[in-house]
């Protein structure tokens, strides 16, 4: 695989192809971090109008830390993993006493929040700070599984680690938000989990499993 050739195609199709979603409009560490971790367990189209709510009533990091948990709860009503709302406004209330209410951009800062796991620090360092850092989730196991024809069981805990140092090695320095989030629409858009669109794909030429008549078959998830 060339790999400059493979991030300009996947970087190019992805600042074309991209949806206008409203987490996407500007940088905020805030709004990615929110957007990330709606997305978590649940589907783009249920998390927009959720997200342009939650935004309409907590519009800063100190806005979501001083509010009242029964309203964030309530914004929060029909999304479900209610943990997850809880632990954001804990994070955000430690952001504002020890980080003088900025998002941290190091690793470890962002890793020691409550309910900022290895896929929302990569997903925050990568998006609003331009760092080359992985975010790593099972849509984008799915892709880089069958571009490289990865035969790594995805349901394995430390298979994540795995791709996570795959993407250290091919992640674009240049553009590494366009890059990480151009493997994720990819998996929205065309390395869909059941018959992927390959013949409409921008980084067809570059995939193993592709050249390989495999792409079916990947990625690998043994039952437990
Ligand atoms: N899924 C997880 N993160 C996403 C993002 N930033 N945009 C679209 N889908 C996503």
């Amino acid at each position: 695989i060339n790999i400059p050739q493979f991030q300009e195609d996947l970087i190019t199709w992805f600042e074309k192809e991209q949806r206008q979603l409203p987490w996407r409009e500007n940088q905020d560490p805030y709004r990615v971090w929110v957007s990330e971790i709606m997305l978590q367990q649940t589907k783009v189209d249920t998390v927009i109008p959720y997200f342009q709510n939650f935004m309409e009533h907590f519009p800063t990091l100190t806005a979501l830390a001083e509010a009242n948990e029964q309203k964030v709860l309530k914004a929060w009503e029909g999304l479900g993993y209610y943990s997850r709302a809880r632990n954001l406004q804990t994070a955000v209330k430690e952001v504002v006493a020890q980080y003088d209410a900025k998002v941290p951009n190091d690793p470890k800062q962002l890793a020691d929040l409550k309910g900022v796991g290895p896929y929302t620090k990569g997903a925050i360092l990568s998006i609003a700070f331009d760092k080359a850092e992985p975010a790593v989730d099972g849509n984008v196991m799915r892709v880089l599984s069958r571009i490289l024809r990865i035969e790594e069981d995805i349901a394995k805990a430390k298979t994540r680690k795995t791709f996570e140092s795959v993407v250290r090695d091919v992640i674009s320095e240049e553009n590494p938000s366009a890059f990480n989030q151009g493997l994720m629409e990819l998996g929205a858009l065309v390395c869909t989990p059941k018959k992927p669109s390959c013949l409409l794909c921008p980084v067809q030429e570059h995939c193993v499993a592709f050249s390989d008549g495999v792409e079916q078959s990947l990625p690998i998830k043994k039952k437990k």
